[in-house]
Formats: structure tokens, sequence, C-alpha cells
């Protein structure tokens, strides 16, 4: 039996990776620490509660007595590390709450494996990252590549990248077993709708305006939720102990034509004449240091460890789309009350 912590395991990502590992591992227990802001909901988990392998608690990555009574009562073996704040316009609102959960936070979680961790064996601190400590693309040839050097651009991007850092200098110094990955941007069921995915699904489904920021000219690399799961779970089994992996699925779209495939999707599932919601597309005023474009290459992921994406994005649209419109009271519960200020301070009524 091994105990796993995972941290963030309510949020989007993290309720993906819960569910995996609980599901394939029974000889795991898996232990899901979530301070369940806004971002965290444990109706995601429904499936897995009553599981003789799960179980929830309720904190908050920073608080050092509590992290560090976890390990110590848990006897917990490995990190799986998903706690964060994750939303970049969030980001650019209040930086401080993005410092302190992400770089004090992890480095608390660090700190707290190395005291626990007397002997290192079968040990692994893993760190689930972001492609954006890299920057931003401007020639159309690149792509982020794990040597790509950091150059973050955004509050949110920089706390991340100062994280890794951490993590690197925490296996550097103490030897601690880490393993980190990259990603790229991330769909499917269960996102919080400030991302645009969900938001703009949710916006078509209400006759709301689609927000597209600027030109609608910035790329992303898009890849299924359930796929960065499985990618975790091959790089936390196989990878590399020291080492950093890119995920994504070379899966690059102009915000734009995305929108236009949300639109044409989500007309169709909801009967709509074809192009039905196009008049909601809105270009309002860019995002402040918006990146331009990110690409992964997550050839070394294919190569060393047999990782590829099993799905098509359009058929992952498709499901997504159905999802979103399928399930409308969980978008109902969970953009109520805080995040009903939010929306209003960032797009008006
Ligand atoms: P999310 O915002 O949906 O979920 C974050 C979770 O962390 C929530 O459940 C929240 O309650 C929890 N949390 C926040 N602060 C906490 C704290 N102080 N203590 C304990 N729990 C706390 O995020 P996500 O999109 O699922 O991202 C998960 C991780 O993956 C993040 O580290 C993010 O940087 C990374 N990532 C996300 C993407 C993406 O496209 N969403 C891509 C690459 C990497
Ligand atoms: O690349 C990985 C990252 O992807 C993750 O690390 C982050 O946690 C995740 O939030 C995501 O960041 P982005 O900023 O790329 O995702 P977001 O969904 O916020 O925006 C995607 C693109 O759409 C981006 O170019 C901004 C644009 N956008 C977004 C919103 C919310 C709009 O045009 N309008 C909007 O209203």
């Amino acid at each position: 039996m091994k105990n796993i912590l995972i941290t963030g395991g309510a949020g989007f990502i993290g309720s993906h990776v819960v569910r995996l590992f609980c599901n394939r591992y029974p000889e795991y227990h898996i232990f899901n620490l979530d301070a369940l802001t806004y971002a965290g909901n444990l109706e995601n988990l429904r499936d897995v509660e009553q599981k003789p392998n799960y179980t929830f608690i309720k904190g908050d990555i920073c608080d050092v007595e509590a992290v560090q009574e976890i390990f110590t009562r848990h006897a917990i073996d490995a990190v799986v590390h998903l706690a964060a704040e994750s939303h970049v316009d969030r980001s650019i609102r209040d930086p401080l709450s993005f410092a302190r959960t992400n770089v004090m936070g992890t480095l608390n979680l660090l700190q707290a494996a190395r005291v626990a961790w007397n002997d290192l064996t079968d040990k692994l601190f893993y760190h689930v990252s972001t492609d954006e400590v890299y920057g931003s693309l401007h020639n159309p040839d690149e792509f982020f590549v794990e040597t790509t050097p950091y150059d973050p651009q955004s509050p949110y991007s920089a706390s991340k990248a100062s994280s890794d850092h951490f993590v690197r200098a925490f296996a550097n110094t103490f030897g601690l077993p880490t393993v980190v990955s990259n990603c790229s941007n991330n769909y499917g069921p269960n996102q919080f709708p400030e991302k645009l995915i969900p938001l703009f699904i949710n916006n078509i489904r209400h006759g709301k305006p689609l927000p597209v920021y600027g030109s609608g000219d910035n790329v992303r690399d898009w890849i299924y939720v359930e796929d960065h799961a499985r990618a975790i779970d091959a790089i936390f089994h196989r990878g590399r102990r020291g080492d950093t992996y890119n995920i994504g699925g070379f899966n690059e779209w102009r915000n734009i034509d995305l929108v236009r495939t949300l639109v044409a999707t989500a007309d169709r599932l909801l009967g709509n004449p074809a192009g039905h919601s196009e008049r909601l597309i809105t270009f309002v005023a860019d995002r402040a240091g918006h990146d331009l474009r990110y690409a992964i290459d997550s050839s070394k992921l294919h190569r060393e460890l047999g990782w590829q994406p099993s799905l098509q994005f359009e058929e992952g649209v498709e499901r997504t789309v159905r999802w979103y419109l399928d399930n409308q009271q969980w978008l109902e519960r969970v953009t109520s009350g805080e995040y009903a200020n939010y929306y209003r301070q960032m797009y008006g009524d």
C-alpha cells in the first residue's frame, strides 16, 4: 500500500487525476488535500468519494502545521501537487494571492516532504506545472521544449516559474526525488467557467456576448484533460527522477477559430440554425501582457514513455460542449455567489 497526497484534487485537472489514480490503483490510498477555494468543488468527485482508498482533507497548502501533520499521520510516500491559483486574469487583479499559494504553498509542501522523508527510497514529489513559464512564442516554427529558458510574462506564470525553481532547488540541494511536468491548455468537463472554453459554451447557451480579447489572433495548444491525467500517470510511474517532461497534443488553435468551432458545435447540439450564435462574438479590450502563442513539443514524453493523446480535437470539443450543455445545474451551482461578482467586475452585467 502506498499513501499518495494529491493537492488540488477538487479542482478541474486534480479531480480527473484523483479519479484515475483511485480507479486504476486500488493498492494506493489517495489523500486529496484541497482548500475548496472558488475553483474547488467536491461535486467533481461524487463517483469517487465512497471508495475505500480515498480520503478528502480540507486544508490549505500554506498551513505549515497542518501540512506537516498530514505527512506524519498518513505516512505519505508521494505527492502529486496540483493545488494552485490557476487563472491568468485573476493574477492580474490580485498577484499577491498567486505568490502566496503557488510559491509559498509549494515551498511549504517541499519543506514538509523533506522533513518527513528521512529515507528517500521510493519517495516522489511530482510538481504539475504549465507551459506558460516559457513565455510567449513569436516565430511560427518555434516550440517549447524542456530546455527552453524560462521567461514568464504574467503574475500567474511568474508564480508557477518560481515554484518550479523551488522544486528543482530542493532536488539539487537536498536530494529530494522530484519530477516536473509542464502542460499546455487543458479542456474538458469540470473546468471552472472563467476559462475560455466553459465560459463561452455557457454564454452561448444563455445568449450572452462572447468576449474575445484583442484581435482573437492569440494561439493556444489544447489538450483533453483526461489525456493530461494519463500523462501524469505515466510520468509519476515511469518518469526519470529529477527530470522535466512537456505535455501537449500538437494542437494549436487561434482563439477566434476555436471560438467559431465552439459556436458551430454548440448551435448544432442546441438545434439552432447554423451560424445563429456568431452574432455573440464580441471583440473586447485585450488582456494586459497577453502572451501571443504557446506551442508545446511533447516528443520527449512520447519517445521516452510512449504517451500520446488519445483523442482527436474534434471529438474532444464535441464531448466537452455536450458535457456543459448537459450539466447546466453544475454550471449554475459554481457560477453563483463570488463568481457572479467576479464576472460583473471583468465583463459588466
Ligand atoms: P483549478 O483552479 O481548477 O483548481 C485548483 C485547485 O486547487 C482547486 O480545487 C482549489 O480549491 C485548490 N487550491 C487553491 N488554493 C489552494 C490552497 N491554498 N490550498 C489547497 N488547495 C488549494 O486549477 P486547474 O486548472 O485544475 O490546474 C491544476 C494545476 O495544473 C495548477 O497547478 C495549474 O497551474 C496546472 N496547469 C493547469 C493547466 C490548465 O489548462 N488548466 C495547464 C497546465 C498546468
Ligand atoms: O497554457 C496553460 C495554461 O492555460 C494554464 O497554466 C492556466 O492555468 C490556464 O488558465 C490556461 O491559461 P490561458 O490564459 O491560456 O487560458 P484562458 O482560458 O484564460 O484563455 C485562453 C485564451 O483565450 C487566452 O489567449 C485568452 C483568451 N480569452 C480568455 C478569456 C477568459 C479570451 O479571449 N476571452 C476570455 O474571456
